[in-house]
């Protein structure tokens, strides 16, 4: 008998649903580790700041590094651990701010890559959703998201919670206070009252074997994410690209039968998407739209965000309709979004 205790995706959306209430603990409990830690970085005054990050939370390492070549005038760059991992490489990271992403602090070649910089001259900090874990411990500084245990395999409220967390440090860095991320919790529910128009979205793409994401800037990582929660919940094949580089060669493989996602909020980053949203209309795309109303116009259909929210703070409501498609797809299609076939909670790659 099912119950609805194992209904498929029931965890999935009692996470995605948690997230306001995620942020606002963020926003308050939060804030002291957050303010330690920005004092300790603006002490040793890095020059560049390096991401190490898998799978969802690189997407969140992605969300930083733009923050910090935007914000900081810094340069920021992500880091790929088998350098260090499988080929022994011991860069001069003196200068260097490191910074591992992790919802469960748990994959060893993350752990090693901390040890490595940290031998290696840099100032490590680790950021995960697990206070006790190995790469808690291995980073001169910790963050915790506090985003409580994520049951569900596909990580929802780790990956929000982690970008809230690197924007409120980086914020704190650059001498802000981050007050504007105030209002995120109050917006975010009410994007996730779209669920319902989402859910009928998710019935137009139940055949879909292929999809493309795209998004240009801050919503590039959203791009990125949502493919990645497509592919796990829903077993698609779903490509991420930014606007640009779809245009340097994969529109190619765009016609009316491949769905394309496109992030396009209010900001630069979705009027840099003006002509990419062209370009697909020449190819007679059949395009979804998560976004400003005014950009979603001439699209097949779209998920209006709120107006007037910063650029850098948009990717936290732009993932949430995405998340929702990636549930209801799954369970459109006869899977369970809770548990995807071959994926464990903590993935340990070497
Ligand atoms: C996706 C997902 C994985 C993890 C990845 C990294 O929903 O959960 O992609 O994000 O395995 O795991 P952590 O963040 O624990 O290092």
């Amino acid at each position: 008998m099912t119950t609805t205790l194992d209904l498929p995706g029931r965890l999935m959306a009692a996470e995605i649903a948690e997230q306001p209430e995620v942020w606002r603990r963020l926003l308050t409990d939060g804030a002291a580790a957050i303010a330690a830690a920005s004092a300790q970085i603006v002490d040793r005054a890095p020059r560049f700041v390096l991401f190490v990050a898998r799978g969802t939370s690189d997407h969140a390492a992605l969300y930083a590094k733009y923050l910090v070549e935007i914000n900081h005038g810094l340069p920021a760059g992500l880091v790929s651990p088998s350098t260090m991992t499988v080929y022994g490489a011991r860069p001069d990271l003196r200068d260097v701010l490191y910074i591992a992403v992790s919802q469960s602090g748990g994959s060893p070649d993350l752990v090693r890559s901390v040890e490595v910089a940290r031998q290696q001259g840099a100032l490590t900090l680790s950021i995960t959703n697990n206070a006790e874990s190995p790469l808690a411990a291995a980073a001169d500084i910790h963050v915790d998201v506090l985003a409580g245990a994520e049951r569900s395999v596909a990580a929802t409220k780790s990956y929000t919670a982690e970008l809230l967390a690197l924007y409120l440090l980086l914020e704190r860095v650059r001498g802000g206070d981050g007050a504007e991320a105030a209002a995120l919790p109050d917006l975010g529910a009410r994007v996730l009252e779209s669920d319902d128009l989402v859910h009928g979205v998710a019935q137009r793409y139940r055949f879909a074997q292929r999809l493309i994401t795209t998004g240009r800037g801050y919503s590039y990582p959203t791009a990125r994410e949502a493919a990645l929660k497509l592919m796990e919940t829903s077993y698609l094949s779903a490509q991420a690209f930014s606007g640009a580089d779809l245009l340097h060669g994969p529109l190619a493989t765009v016609d009316p039968q491949v769905p394309v996602l496109a992030i396009v909020p209010e900001g630069a980053g979705g009027q840099a998407m003006a002509p990419v949203l062209s370009r697909l209309a020449e190819r007679n795309a059949d395009v979804f739209g998560v976004g400003s109303a005014a950009l979603l116009e001439n699209l097949a259909g779209g998920i209006a965000l709120p107006g007037g929210v910063p650029d850098a703070l948009s990717p936290l409501l732009e993932i949430l309709p995405l998340q929702q498609l990636a549930m209801h797809l799954a369970i459109a299609r006869g899977e369970n979004p809770d548990k995807p076939r071959g994926l464990y909670k903590v993935t340990e790659t070497l």
